[in-house]
C-alpha cells in the first residue's frame, strides 16, 4: 500500500498542539461545519463526509478564534465565521487538487482520485455557495462583502498561477502578488473578521489584517519548499505538483535569476528527462546556488514582519500562542 495513504490521518498535530484554548470553540466550528454540509442524499453525504472527516491543520478557523481572544472577546458569530472559512479553504484544495493532477490530501485519496473531476468541481462549488449563504445568516452586510471579496482575490491568484504555468521568465514581484492572492488573501480575511467581531479598534483590525497576510505568504513559501523537499508521508498530500507542472516557485525562480543561463539550461534538462525523479536531481543544483537558503530567508522575513503587527494587541495567552504559531509556520514539515 502507498505508504503516504496507510500514514494515520494527520488532524494537524503539528500546529494544533497550541490549540487548547480554543479546542471548545473549535469544537462549535466542527458541528456547524457538519449541520451546514448535510445532504439528505446518500451519496452527496459520503462525498462531504470525505472533505469533513479527514481534517487538515484548521489553521484558519483556529486563527480567525485566537485573534478574537487576543482582541477580548470571542462570540458565537467567530464560531460561524471559522466555519465559513474553513468551507472556502476546503472549497479551493478539492478544486487546486485537479489543477495539480493530485491523488493524496490529508493522507487519503483526493475527490478527484476517488470520484473524478466532474464530482470535485461540483463539490468545491457545493462548498462555496454554502460557505457563503451560510456567512449570509449572520445578517452582517461587513462578513459577506469581506469574505466576497478575499474569495475573489483566491480565485484571481489560482487563476493567474494557471496561466502562468510554464513561464520560466516569472518574476519574483508576480509570484509575490500570486501568492498573495491564492493563499494570504484568505488568511488575512480570517484575522480581519476575527478582530472586527470582537469589536477591536479600527487600527488593530488593519494591523491584524496585515499580520495575516504576512503569515499567509510565509505560510505559502514554506508550502513550496515542502513541494521540493518535504515529505510525502509527513505531508499527507502529493508533493513535486509544481515541478511537474511547471509553476514556478521561489527557488526557481531565485536559481534563474542568478544563473539564467546555465540554472535555465539545467532546468529545462531536467524537466525534460524522463522519470520521477526531478525533484531529487533538482535539490543539490538549488543548494549549489542558495535558492533554498534564500526562499527559507524570505518566509522568515514575512513572518518576522507578521510578529511585529502582532505588537498592536495586549499580552496574553492567545497573542503568545499566534506568535508560536507563526515562528512554527516556516518551519513546519506537514
Ligand atoms: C494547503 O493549506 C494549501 C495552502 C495554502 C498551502 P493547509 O496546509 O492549511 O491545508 P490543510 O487544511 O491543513 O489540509
Ligand atoms: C493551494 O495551493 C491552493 C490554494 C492556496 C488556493 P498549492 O497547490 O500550492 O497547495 P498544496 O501544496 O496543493 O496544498
Ligand atoms: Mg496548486
Ligand atoms: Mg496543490
Amino acid at each position: 500500500m502507498n505508504p503516504v495513504l496507510s500514514a494515520p490521518p494527520a488532524n494537524g498535530q503539528a500546529l494544533s498542539e497550541w490549540y487548547a484554548p480554543i479546542n471548545r470553540d473549535l469544537a462549535e466550528v466542527e458541528k456547524i461545519l457538519a449541520q451546514t454540509l448535510k445532504s439528505k442524499y446518500a451519496r452527496v453525504a459520503e462525498v462531504v463526509e470525505h472533505v469533513s472527516h479527514y481534517r487538515g491543520k484548521r489553521l484558519r478557523p483556529a486563527v480567525l478564534l485566537l485573534v478574537a481572544k487576543a482582541c477580548g472577546r470571542l462570540t458565537h458569530e467567530h464560531h460561524v465565521l471559522g466555519a465559513v472559512v474553513e468551507m472556502i479553504h476546503t472549497a479551493t484544495l478539492v478544486h487546486d487538487d485537479i489543477l495539480d493532477n493530485a491523488t493524496v490530501r490529508r493522507h487519503v485519496p483526493t475527490v478527484n482520485a476517488k470520484w473524478g473531476n466532474q464530482t470535485s468541481v461540483l463539490l468545491g462549488d457545493y462548498l462555496f455557495t454554502h460557505a457563503f449563504h451560510l456567512s449570509a445568516t449572520l445578517g452582517d452586510a461587513r462578513a459577506c462583502k469581506i469574505i466576497g471579496e478575499a474569495t475573489n482575490r483566491v480565485c484571481e491568484g489560482e487563476l493567474c498561477q494557471g496561466l502562468e504555468q510554464g513561464n520560466l521568465g516569472l518574476s519574483e514581484k508576480t509570484y509575490f502578488d500570486l501568492i498573495d492572492g491564492k493563499t494570504a488573501e484568505l488568511i488575512a480575511c480570517c484575522c480581519r473578521l476575527g478582530a472586527l467581531f470582537s469589536g477591536a479598534d479600527p487600527k488593530v483590525v488593519e494591523s491584524l489584517s496585515r499580520y495575516g497576510r504576512q503569515l499567509g505568504l510565509a505560510f505559502q513559501i514554506a508550502d513550496d519548499l515542502l513541494d521540493l523537499e518535504g515529505d510525502e508521508v509527513a505531508t499527507g498530500k502529493s508533493l513535486g505538483s509544481d515541478l511537474a507542472q511547471v509553476k514556478l516557485t521561489l527557488p526557481l525562480i531565485h536559481l534563474l535569476d542568478q544563473s539564467p543561463e546555465t540554472g535555465g539550461l539545467r532546468l529545462q534538462q531536467l524537466l525534460a528527462s524522463p522519470g520521477n525523479h526531478k525533484r531529487e536531481k533538482l535539490i543539490p543544483i538549488l543548494m549549489e546556488t542558495g535558492s533554498l537558503d534564500y526562499a527559507r530567508r524570505q518566509a522568515d522575513g514575512c513572518a518576522s514582519n507578521a510578529l511585529d503587527e502582532l505588537k498592536c494587541l495586549p499580552a496574553s495567552s492567545a497573542r503568545s500562542i499566534l506568535e508560536m504559531l507563526t515562528r512554527r509556520v516556516v518551519h513546519r514539515q506537514s
